[in-house]
């Protein structure tokens, strides 16, 4: 199968890099683990942000691009940044414009509301469903454009040869069967990591498939020890409770009914950053002041019920369903769980990676426009402005070559090597569910919210021993259409390789920075690590290097809140 221009990944980033594209003359084609609509942005709630002042008159993209570098800790690429917040207004008016049904103020403009680390009410939303309302109206764009999808469909290998992608090798899960897919160019937009952790609001599919596939092409991932921690996730199934609930006026409570934010950033209350908000809760827990030792309450109550209603109806029914409590009449219980990969593969912001032809965009990549800490409302954001970056870059790339689709050796290869591996249908096999739910539990008891030495030490010793468990197994392939163990499987060898970066990177870095929090390093050490971490393989794993930060707008200062 032979393409101008694969697009691995069906949310919102790869989607409008495939307009993008197509918008200037180029044949893409989307290759999605599931259906579009059901690609993991569907799940973003609270809004996303563009300083169009419709709620306040004093916001800017220049305010919007200080308070995101701010919260990053300093550690995101300034120029990056810029372009992110400057974009943020033409594309969000052209999501409206194509049809999002954003919620409105009463003179007809997009409701705007506040959300934490932001200095005016800025994150547009539509009710707290506005990545279904975003995702929806993208794909229905793609239709119109008759763009391409192979749906169902898991990439398993990416081939770059000396420093050139070739295409990759994917599963056809509908058919259950192995296909080599040759490119001019490909852009990965797999989305985030989150299911190396066990309690996170990500999707099932998250399991970092493009990062890991870039990183075992010897594609260099960047920044990948920043975890986000999203404050408040449902106790006992991690589903996200929006930060909008907050936005819209909720307070965070502990067993003693104190608003504790107050102690921890008396200005910004419950609307502080996340990263201080979910060291927060996790203080007031560890210190015994959450409940059942466990969770602290997030209490809508004093709101009325139609305001709940109108703004927080998808978390009235996901508080309903899923922990039997009505939030208008009780508060429900949240604990902090891992939310968003700041890290992911390394590109510039052209969304260009170190291999010719491979582009990168939305949660797998790393521009860096989030540094140590993103702010909720810039993830939905980032998609729209950098998969369109990626998508036209890309465009003009595959335009400029002279040996169109060339073949590759190496893809051959790939193929060959990926059926050959597996032990014959029908064979005992050994499942790889308790390997996948120790590495899962390894990480968020050991390289969680709060971090140190011996934890981190333990942490990849025990990754380690799951690398080691699970190399010596072949993964029995039975022909079997949407075999989900067997998808689960041939990602989990990257899952390894991503949770030994995060833990092995967060052992290395000996400071404090947004969601890096290393209870024996507790401060920001600008003289030894303001600088990105660069991971590459390595002969014993990964290999780790320093990239210097873009600081040309900002100098860094202390962060308070
Ligand atoms: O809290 C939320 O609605 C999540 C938003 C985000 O991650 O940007």
């Amino acid at each position: 199968m032979t393409y101008d221009m694969i697009i691995v990944g069906g949310g919102l980033a790869g989607m409008r890099a495939a307009i993008a594209a197509a918008d200037l003359g180029v044949k893409p084609v989307v290759l999605s683990m599931v259906y579009p609509v059901r690609s993991h942005s569907v799940a973003a709630q609270g809004g996303i942000n563009a300083a169009l002042n419709n709620v306040s008159d004093e916001d800017s993209w220049e305010r919007h691009a200080f308070d995101t570098v701010k919260g990053s800790d300093y550690l995101a690429d300034q120029r990056a940044v810029s372009i992110l917040t400057r974009e943020a207004i033409p594309r969000v008016y052209e999501m409206e414009a194509w049809g999002v049904p954003f919620s409105r103020l009463p003179d007809g403009r997009i409701a705007q509301r506040p959300f934490g680390g932001a200095a005016f009410p800025r994150t547009c939303y539509a009710e707290d469903r506005t990545g279904h309302n975003l995702l929806h109206t993208m794909y229905q764009q793609c239709l119109r454009r008759d763009i391409a999808f192979l749906n169902e469909w898991l990439a398993t290998d990416l081939a770059v040869e000396d420093g050139r992608c070739r295409g990759l090798i994917a599963l056809d899960m509908q058919k259950a069967r192995f296909h080599e897919l040759r490119a001019d160019t490909v852009i990965l937009a797999t989305g985030g990591a989150g299911r190396i952790y066990r309690q996170s609001t990500n999707a099932l599919i998250n399991n970092g498939s493009g990062i890991a596939l870039a990183f075992r092409a010897g594609v260099p991932l960047k920044d990948m020890e920043f975890v986000q921690f999203h404050p408040t996730t449902l106790y006992g199934t991690n589903i996200l409770i929006t930060e909008g609930a907050r936005g819209e006026g909720g307070y965070l409570l502990n067993s003693k009914g104190e608003r504790f934010m107050e102690r921890y950033a008396p200005k910004a209350m419950e609307l502080a950053p996340r990263d201080i908000v979910a060291r927060s809760i996790a203080t007031e827990i560890n210190e015994g002041r959450g409940i059942a030792d466990a969770y602290v309450h997030l209490d809508l109550t004093h709101l009325s019920a139609k305001k709940i209603m109108e703004r927080l109806p998808g978390i009235h029914e996901i508080a309903l369903r899923f922990a039997g409590i009505d939030i208008r009449k009780q508060p429900m219980p949240v604990q902090p769980g891992q939310h968003y990969t700041m890290g992911g593969v390394d590109c510039n912001e052209q969304c260009e990676t170190n291999a010719a032809g491979l582009y990168t965009c939305g949660e797998c990549s790393c521009v860096s426009v989030h540094g140590s800490n993103r702010l909720g409302g810039n993830s939905l954001l980032e998609t729209i402005v950098f998969g369109k970056i990626a998508g036209e870059n890309a465009a003009v790339f595959a335009q400029a070559q002279q040996k169109k689709k060339a073949g590759s050796t190496l893809l051959k290869e790939l193929y060959r090597r990926r059926l050959d591996a597996f032990a014959p249908a029908g064979s005992a096999g050994t499942p790889v569910g308790e390997l996948f739910n120790r590495l899962r539990s390894v990480m968020i008891e050991k390289v969680g919210v709060f971090r140190q030495k011996k934890d981190l030490t333990a942490a990849v010793q025990a990754v380690r021993e799951v690398g080691e468990a699970f190399s010596g197994r072949r993964i029995v392939w039975n022909n079997r259409p949407f075999d989900l163990g067997l998808a689960t499987s041939l990602e989990f060898a990257g899952m390894i390789d991503l949770a030994l970066i995060v833990a092995q990177g967060a052992l290395r870095r000996e400071e404090s920075r947004g969601s890096h929090a290393r209870t024996d390093f507790p401060e920001r050490d600008d003289g030894r690590w303001l600088s990105h971490t660069i991971a590459e393989p390595g002969e014993d794993g990964p290999r780790f290097s320093a990239k210097a930060v873009d600081l040309s707008i900002w100098e860094p200062k202390e962060r308070t809140y």
